[in-house]
């Protein structure tokens, strides 16, 4: 058995911080930053996330997850010539959201990257504490629907190509499972490395899905990204996605590779899951003109029972002047 002491990199010799057990490598710091780079970069370039010319809108909570997609992405932009604008959402949950905008604007700043900085509560007159208390529904479900729509909005309105997302394979692989159990295949379509833009929604892109936890943690960590520890004090996970969670990782540890060779192969399949679609094409919101299934979109139905009057329309019009002041508007 090898003692810590003796464990070199396999490409240099030098001291290794870590074993990349699917790839059969011991890494040093330089070769495991290295590895990740060449493992974004070849995710951008296999699933056709972001090419030449194009405008990327990628969404940053101030989490290690979208910090460090983020960093990548900046990073592949310089090198595959797209550019990338970043996106924050500030819910006004208390210090967490405090901490969360401070961070994420810091690091836009040393980076050079422009930043759109939305308040919840400047557009709406409401936080999403205030919104939970007045809606009594789940916080997640409240703060899902509402980033959804601004996220649109933005993207839309500066006319990106895709919105990048933070989700990594730990996040995506477990998901997909429990929605093949559960049989929500249609879901399995909206999860892969790529949602194509279509009806007015902007695609989605998820540069870190063949990206593990413990591998986005240990980039973090070595490059010094900054990042907020806490959680979302909503944040809490079902038991059933924890297990599956802890399935798949044990699975891995006695099938090295098999979560990426599982990713990949629901990449290969997505347009399957997506023929089995049984919702109808969506309509277009008649207050904001959004997409919608109904003819108001969730978010104005939403605002109307908080504010008494649907805000969609409104809410753009408060975007569109954050955009001019920042010259992203076209
Ligand atoms: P979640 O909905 O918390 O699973 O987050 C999924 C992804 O949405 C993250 O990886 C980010 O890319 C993005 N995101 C989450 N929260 C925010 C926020 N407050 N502002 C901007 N983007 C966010
Ligand atoms: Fe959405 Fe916590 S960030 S509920
Ligand atoms: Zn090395
Ligand atoms: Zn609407």
């Amino acid at each position: 058995m090898k003692t810590s002491k003796e464990i070199r990199c396999s490409l240099c010799g030098e001291p290794a911080v870590t074993r990349i057990t699917y790839a059969k490598l011991w890494l040093c710091k330089k070769h495991f930053i290295e590895f990740i780079e060449k493992r974004v970069l070849e995710t951008l370039n296999r699933y056709k996330l972001a090419g030449r010319g194009q405008r990327i809108l990628a969404a940053v909570s101030g989490g290690k997850d979208s910090i460090t997609m983020l960093y990548l992405l900046h990073k592949a932009s310089m090198e595959m010539g797209f550019k990338v604008i970043a996106l924050h959402i500030d819910l006004g949950i208390g210090i967490y959201s405090k901490i969360s905008r401070e961070t994420v604007e810091h690091f836009c700043q040393s980076l050079g990257i422009p930043l759109i900085t939305l308040d919840l509560k400047t557009l709406i007159g409401y936080s999403l504490p205030e919104l939970v208390h007045k809606m009594r529904r789940p916080p997640c479900s409240i703060c899902g629907l509402i980033k959804r729509y601004l996220m649109n909005v933005v993207a839309q309105e500066i006319k990106a190509d895709a919105v990048a997302l933070g989700h990594h394979l730990d996040d995506l692989m477990p998901y997909i499972f429990k929605n093949f159990i559960l049989q929500n295949l249609f879901e399995i379509s909206k999860l892969g490395p790529k949602t194509e833009s279509e009806n007015g929604l902007v695609g989605r892109i998820r540069p870190l899905y063949e990206v593990s936890e413990h591998e986005i943690a240990l980039y973090a960590k070595l490059s010094n990204l900054p990042f907020v520890y806490e959680e979302c004090p909503y944040a809490g996970k079902k038991k059933l996605d924890k297990q599956v969670k802890e399935f798949l990782n044990s699975l891995e540890g006695l099938h090295p590779g098999i979560k990426i060779s599982f990713a990949r192969a629901v990449a290969r399949n997505i347009h399957v899951y997506k023929a089995l679609s049984t919702t109808k094409p969506l309509k277009k919101c008649t207050v904001c003109g959004a997409p919608s299934s109904d003819d108001m979109c969730s978010f104005c139905k939403l605002t109307n029972r908080v504010a008494g009057k649907p805000l969609g329309a409104e809410v753009r019009l408060k975007i569109r002047d954050v955009l001019s002041s920042l010259g992203l508007l076209e």
